[in-house]
This record gives C-alpha cells, structure tokens and sequence, in this order.
C-alpha cells in the first residue's frame, strides 16, 4: 500500500526536486500540498507549487496556502541568492491554470489527519508555523499524525542562515520551538545529512541529454543554485535538502537516526535558531526526536535519479 503523505513546502527550487520525486515514487501517495513563506513569500511559493505540479502533470494534487508570515517575528528577507528572485531560479514556468484549495493549509493538515488517523506522514520542508498553527487549533493531532519528518536543523554541523542555524528553522524559530515540544512523532533530517547528498554538474549533464522540457527545466534551476552554492562555500554541486526529506519516508534505511531531545534556541542572540541536540550519555530530558545522523547518500541519489523525473 501507499504511504499517503501531505508535503508542506516554500517552494525554492529543492522544493521543487522534492515535490516531482514524492509525485513519481511508486511508494507515495501525495494527498496535498501546503504552502509557507521562507525561501520566498507564501503566495510565490503557491503559485510556484501550482506550476511546477503543473509541469511535471500533477496540477490533480490539491494546494493549499497557508501561513504568510512567523508566529511572533517579523518576516526575513527572501533567499534570493540561491532561489533567485521568483523561487525557481529566475526560470520561467507557464502561469497555473489551477488554484489554491478555499481551505487554509493548517485547516487542511487537521482534517486530512483527522480522516486517516495514524495513516499520514507529514514532510514540512520549509517554516513550520502550518504544522505549530494546526497543533494549536487542534492539539489531537499529535496523536493521530503517523509521523512528521522535517528538513530542517543542524545538530552536529554549522548552519547556512547563521553560523549555527539552518533556513527552515530560522525562518519561524518559535513554531518550530512549540513543533519540537509537542510530542508529535518526529524525524530530523538536517544539514548534518542533507550536505552528505550532493547533486553534482555532471547529473545536470544527464539531465540535458534526455532533453524533455521537464529534464532542461530542473537543469537550469539547479545550475543557478550550485552556482549559488560555489560562491558561499567550496561545494561540490547543491545539497537535496528537501528531496532527502521525501526519501526518508519512502526509504527509512537510506539514514540512520538517533533519538535525542533537542530544542530550538529562540534567544535572539546569536546562537537564535540553533537546533541544540543534548548528545551527552546522561541527557537531562528523554529524547523528543529522531535526528538523522549518517546517510547511505549514493542509494539515496540513486533512487532520487531514477524517479525525480
Ligand atoms: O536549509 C535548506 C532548506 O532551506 C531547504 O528546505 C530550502 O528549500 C530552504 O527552505
Ligand atoms: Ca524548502
């Protein structure tokens, strides 16, 4: 049977990676997509998530739009140097000729869950103030979700917002806080994995080879991301971030995880938005969340390569 999944995204181009794997693997069953600010606003991450759905022939699947901006803070800056001005690396995709669902993106993840208790997987791959909302409208859920798997963090490795903090959880530092301490099942799959599973130039090759307009597409849009990627650092091509998020759940055995408690810094110091994992023999708290440490990222890439497209 499927796994039925509900994937939230700011769709940012390894959104995009993510939503085309999750929508081809045999495995998934992709009931909805919720939408959030982070790499760009909520309504470009709408239409952006209705186009490339559109593109890869799953405008089917319902969008839902959901928070505009964090739960206490004032919304951050676009992630304009790696996403480019519109989230998809300034490549251009036909307008959708779908739209949004009328129903918010928090008001759908309770009802979904509600529908199919212990059925669904939730994947947020962006802010998590839709998953922090619909707790606090409907607090149930946390018993009722199969499991939240969250692209986000750095518990072992330096962040890529801060020197310590990762983008997803410094875009709403206080949802992902309450998400953590909710007792909702929880697997981390952070920097300390997702900068393991490099795509490189020589896949975008490939990808131009087999020349459809879907392959060229996702080759322009990763070239402007690992040039992004060259210039903050000495990477070998860009990290599948979000796509190793989808991979998780279909394929648990591509990571090793650990079960530790962890908490997000909201501070606002410089250490604010810091993913602190308690790692000592001894930990003060039982653990809260699987935290992805080691990663079989040739098997994962593999199996991404053979179903992204
Ligand atoms: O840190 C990487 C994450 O931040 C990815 O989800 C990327 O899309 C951005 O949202
Ligand atoms: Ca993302």
């Amino acid at each position: 049977m499927k796994k039925k999944v509900i994937i939230d995204v700011d769709t940012g181009i390894d959104d995009a990676m993510a939503l085309s794997y999750a929508v081809h693997s045999p495995d998934l069953e992709v009931c909805g997509v919720t939408t959030t600010f982070g790499n760009i606003s909520v309504e470009e991450a709408t239409r952006n998530t209705l186009q490339v759905l559109e593109l890869v022939k799953a405008g089917d699947i319902p969008v839902y739009q959901g928070a505009s901006k964090p739960l206490v803070r004032e919304l951050k800056e676009k992630a304009k140097l790696f996403h480019g001005e519109n989230g998809l690396g300034n490549i251009e995709l036909p307008l959708p000729s779908g739209a949004p669902q009328a129903m918010s993106a928090a008001a759908y993840i309770v009802s979904a869950t509600e529908a199919h208790p212990h059925e669904i997987t939730l994947v947020t791959v962006g802010s998590m103030t839709n998953l922090a909302l619909a707790i606090m409208a409907a607090p149930q859920i946390v018993s009722l979700v199969k499991r939240v798997v969250v692209m986000g963090g750095a518990v072992t490795v330096p962040g890529n917002r801060t020197p310590v903090a990762e983008a997803n959880i410094c875009a709403d530092p206080e949802a992902a806080s309450f998400v953590f301490q909710s007792g909702i099942p929880l697997t981390l799959v952070g920097l300390d994995v997702t900068m393991q599973t490099l795509l490189t130039r020589e896949h975008l090759q490939q990808w131009r080879e087999r020349d459809t307009k879907v392959s060229r597409f996702f080759a322009d849009m990763c070239e402007v991301y690992m040039d992004a990627y060259a210039k903050v650092g000495n990477v070998r091509g860009c990290g599948l971030h979000d796509p190793l998020a989808v991979g998780v759940v279909i394929d648990p055995t591509f990571v090793k995880a650990v079960p530790m408690h962890v908490q997000v810094d909201t501070s606002g110091s410089a250490s604010d938005a810091r993913t602190i994992g308690d790692r000592r023999e001894n930990p003060a708290f039982p653990p809260n969340i699987d935290v992805c440490l080691e990663v079989d990222h040739e098997r994962f890439v593999r199996h991404f390569l053979e179903f992204v497209m």
